[in-house]
């Protein structure tokens, strides 16, 4: 068996974070993957998940196993955050909500769903998507296409390439859309272009899969979950993967969720004892810890509120992040024009360096981006700002 085995490819994303490693310059930089860090480069430890923790430490919970579907107090929580406590759809039970291992997770029991029960689809992902969508469907066993999304010249939506490519999808088409802070490129349709997107998956009957891994890291967690909540009001099926991997700063207890919107509660009730089927196959029933910071978090309305606050310090740092990287990279490069960053959302930059750029900034400066070009604006500090900047100016 093993004569047959080639080598896999290094993942795009976390082979970023595995080369960085290994690299032994002091001065290495790793603007790869999605990760927040702190001014000082930490990623940090939120008051509300300690404060948690010490309420949770202090109860000694045993370690059982939690249901197939997760902890019931998180599940509801999700719910709540993700849709809207007021949401027509939740108040006539058709949302069926699973706990899951992290937003990829969440992709992953939406795929194996879809291929069980709509098994002719095809996957549209934008052009370009998060690299591993194409993968994760592709591993489901879908044929995965791409719609227009990013226009490389004018540094914003395709919309029109989009919209027309829509149109001629046939009826249960999936669609992977973002549902805030699209990544990589940070460009995020307008309200009247959603407007659009809903109204030709309407007609046309597209099976929408709305990913939001970043809710919060835009405008706020009810600004950032308003395209989820239209569509759940307006339409079913729709298919959420959700994550608190960013958002709580929990990225290594993978903590995340799937929704899928149905017509009714008896749908709601016989897709749930599918996905738990689903689950039960691949890894038993999630873990509990997690969860269980996240649930008390949510569930609890000053460690919320707090959890607000903190969500929204890191979003304000890295609109300032954005506005230095802005001024640093105008001031270094020649009459280019970098405004576009400040108009990106969430924790990406589409910088548009080219893949020998990349390849540059790596062996001459150890700063490590995405070979596409993405540049994680929310691991830059006052204390490497500089040094990027000058840098990707030397690069250019
Ligand atoms: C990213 O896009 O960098 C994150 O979503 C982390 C990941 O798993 O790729």
């Amino acid at each position: 068996i093993f004569s047959a085995i080639p080598m896999a490819p290094r993942d795009p994303i976390l082979g970023i974070t595995e080369a960085f490693h290994a690299d032994p310059n002091p001065h290495k930089i790793n603007l790869g993957v999605g990760v927040y860090y702190d001014d000082n480069g930490k990623v940090p430890l939120l008051k509300c998940v300690l404060e948690a923790e010490r309420q949770m430490t202090a109860q000694g919970s045993p370690h059982t196993y939690l249901p197939i579907d997760g902890l019931a107090m998180y599940d509801s929580a999700v719910q709540k955050l993700v849709f809207g406590e007021d949401n027509i759809a939740l108040q006539e039970k058709r949302v069926a909500t699973v706990q899951s291992i992290g937003g990829t997770g969440a992709l992953k029991i939406g795929a194996d769903f879809l291929k069980r029960f709509s098994s002719n689809s095809q996957v549209w992902i934008s052009d370009p998507s998060w690299e591993n969508h194409r993968a994760l469907f592709e591993a489901a066993g879908f044929k995965v296409n791409t719609y227009p999304y990013y226009d490389s010249v004018n540094r914003g939506v395709d919309f029109a390439g989009m919209i027309s490519t829509l149109k001629s999808l046939p009826a249960r088409s999936v669609v992977v859309l973002h549902a805030c802070c699209h990544n990589p490129t940070g460009a995020d349709l307008s309200d009247a272009q959603w407007d659009e997107v809903i109204e030709v998956v309407q007609d046309n009957k597209l099976i929408p899969f709305l990913d939001m891994a970043y809710q919060g890291f835009s405008e706020g967690i009810d600004s950032d979950g308003k395209i989820v909540r239209r569509f759940a009001r307006l339409y079913s099926p729709v298919l959420v993967s959700s994550s608190f991997s960013k958002s709580f700063s929990l990225y290594g207890e993978r903590v995340g969720a799937f929704s899928i919107v149905t017509g009714n509660a008896d749908e709601a009730a016989r897709t749930l004892s599918q996905l738990k089927r689903i689950i039960r196959t691949n890894y038993s029933n999630p873990p509990i810890y997690g969860a269980k910071i996240v649930g008390t978090v949510l569930n609890n309305p000053e460690l919320h509120k707090m959890w607000e606050n903190e969500l929204t310090g890191m979003r304000v740092r890295i609109h300032e992040m954005r506005h230095k990287l802005v001024d640093e990279l105008n001031a270094k490069s020649n009459g280019q024009d970098f405004s576009f960053i400040i108009h990106q959302n969430g924790m990406f930059s589409y910088s548009g360096l080219t893949p020998e750029q990349v390849e540059k900034l790596r062996k001459d400066y150890s700063v490590y981006i995405v070979s596409t070009g993405r540049i994680c604006v929310a691991a830059l500090n006052s204390h490497n700002l500089d040094y990027v900047a000058n840098a990707i100016a030397k690069v250019l």
